[in-house]
């Protein structure tokens, strides 16, 4: 599904090396913990994956496509098929959390029959289904991440990426929100999570990648947590 081949990044012209020789391939389904510790490069690894940033050499397919060549207009598409979730939550306050997700599909250019119908049908998959009419300022930090799933979930991306989801969250609220990542998994969607979160991802035992100064150190299927 996604393929990196000798891929690095660098920053500021090539004073800082966030990546460096990234061979590293997601297939279909999978779900995967990027573990390092701060810095290692996981977030850069994320950005290239949802075109926001774009590799200084080596090539990365996005089903079989190389991204580098991607024109704008196919970038909007490809960027389609992914949804993405960060530490920090940026809901809409002045929407409930219903019209979060609706907007997001109103944005993507989905009909209004489609959205009246999906949302409740997001909402009930995160969980979240009695507070539909609530604004952000009335959710919990873990009820805004789910509504900030859900959101990523409006235009049913095939991978669903997660930059440090549970970063303000407590051990709880951490723990079912990746209850609900599995769950997303299970469906079909391809999870990419980067992560601090030891504890879950030995609870998990999923594939591993850990990122050590822009390099991958460890790649394993069933794996502890390993930095
Ligand atoms: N936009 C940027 N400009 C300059 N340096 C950056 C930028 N983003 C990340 N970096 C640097 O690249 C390296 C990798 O960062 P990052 O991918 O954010 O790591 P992680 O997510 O694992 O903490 C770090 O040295 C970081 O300071
Ligand atoms: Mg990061």
């Amino acid at each position: 599904m996604i393929k990196f081949k000798q891929v690095s990044k660098t920053y500021k012209n090539g004073q800082i090396v966030a990546l460096s020789d990234i061979d590293f391939e997601i297939s279909q389904g999978e779900f995967i913990s990027i573990v390092g510790k701060s810095g290692a490069g996981k977030s850069t690894l994320l950005s290239l994956i949802t075109l926001e940033e774009r590799p200084d050499t080596g090539e990365i397919l996005i089903e079989g496509q190389n991204i580098a060549q991607v024109r704008a207009n196919e970038a909007f598409y490809l960027r389609r098929k992914i949804g993405v979730v960060y530490q920090d939550i940026k809901l809409l306050p002045a929407r409930t959390a219903a019209e979060n997700v609706a907007f997001a599909m109103e944005v993507g250019g989905v009909e209004n029959a489609v959205i009246e119908r999906d949302v409740p049908k997001i909402l009930d998959l995160v969980g979240l289904k009695d507070k539909a009419g609530a604004f952000p300022n009335e959710l919990s930090g873990g009820e805004k991440q789910r509504i900030a799933i859900a959101r990523a979930l409006a235009h049913k991306p095939v991978l669903l990426i997660a930059d440090e989801p549970t970063g303000n969250l407590d051990d709880g609220n951490a723990w079912d929100i990746l209850q609900l990542l599995l769950k997303i998994n299970q469906f079909g969607t391809t999870v990419l999570l980067a992560t601090h979160a030891a504890d879950i991802v030995d609870r998990i035992k999923r594939r591993v990648v850990t990122l050590d100064g822009g390099k991958i150190v460890h790649d394993k299927q069933n794996s502890k947590y390993v930095i």
